[in-house]
């Protein structure tokens, strides 16, 4: 559903994948009223914005959302960056020895391989141009976050993967009023996935064969297994 040019058959498909989910999470809601438990949905149940209860739809859409964004991006930014890292053993070496540590590669991984490529706008005003050129009113842009971190006016070498980088300007998490929400809880996610991976002082080998996913909003892949060998 977040393809740029779904077919009708995939269109179809999303729609009634997401009416699926949004009756289920309307039977969890029923339940949990019912008899609360210590989670998430009935938190959302509690809450008030501005003294009043989110509504039914509210809870579902909001619970969607964090499923959808806090799910999908860690799961491919961590086989991202597996990947990076299984094929740069040089800078593998470079975080198990310590030199480099986990909370900064993590942040050259989401520059080098951000798991979200791109996210639409709208132009809301007359007059608004981008380098001279006026973009109408009403038209759609893609910001592809992506490309500005191989930028090569902002990142020297931009196509060398460099955990070393100390620079956490990439626009992986997106920027402006919505700048993504769960980036610090992405951020622990991936630390620690590292850093328990580091731990082992193994190689990290890719095993065939590995899968890229065919979506292009959603960068990450299909298949990929890891082999940890010790180094000895
Ligand atoms: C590596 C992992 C992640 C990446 C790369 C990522 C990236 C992004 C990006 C680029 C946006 C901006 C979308 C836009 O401009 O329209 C965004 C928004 C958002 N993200 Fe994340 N995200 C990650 C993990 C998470 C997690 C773990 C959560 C929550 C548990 C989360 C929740 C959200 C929410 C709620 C928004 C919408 C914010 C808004 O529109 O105000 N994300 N994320």
């Amino acid at each position: 559903m977040y393809e740029p040019f779904p077919s009708d058959e995939q269109r179809i498909a999303s729609d009634a994948a997401a009416g699926d989910f949004a009756r289920y999470l309307l039977d969890v809601i029923a339940a949990r009223r019912r008899q609360p438990a210590d989670d998430l949905l009935s938190a959302l149940m509690d809450a008030t914005v501005d003294g009043e209860r989110l509504t039914d739809d509210q809870i579902v859409s909001t619970a969607m959302v964090l499923l959808m964004a806090g799910h999908e991006a860690t799961v491919n930014a961590t086989t991202n960056g597996i990947a990076a890292l299984a094929a740069h053993p040089d800078q593998w070496a470079r975080i198990r020895s310590g030199e480099i540590t986990p909370r900064a590669a993590i942040e050259e991984i989401l520059r080098f391989d951000p798991p979200l490529q791109w996210f639409e706008r709208w132009v809301l005003d007359d007059g608004f141009a981008v380098d001279g050129v006026e973009i109408p009113r009403g038209s759609r842009v893609a910001l592809v976050l992506a490309a500005a971190n191989r930028d090569p006016r902002r990142w020297p070498e931009p196509e060398r993967f460099d955990v070393g980088r100390a620079d956490s300007g990439h626009l992986a998490f997106g920027g402006g009023i919505h700048f993504c929400l769960g980036a610090p809880l992405a951020r622990l996610e991936l630390e620690t996935t590292l850093t328990e991976l580091a731990a082992t002082e193994d190689e990290l080998v890719v095993l065939p064969p590995t899968v890229r996913r065919t979506t292009f909003q959603f960068r990450g892949y299909e298949r990929l297994v890891v082999r940890l060998s010790a180094s000895g």
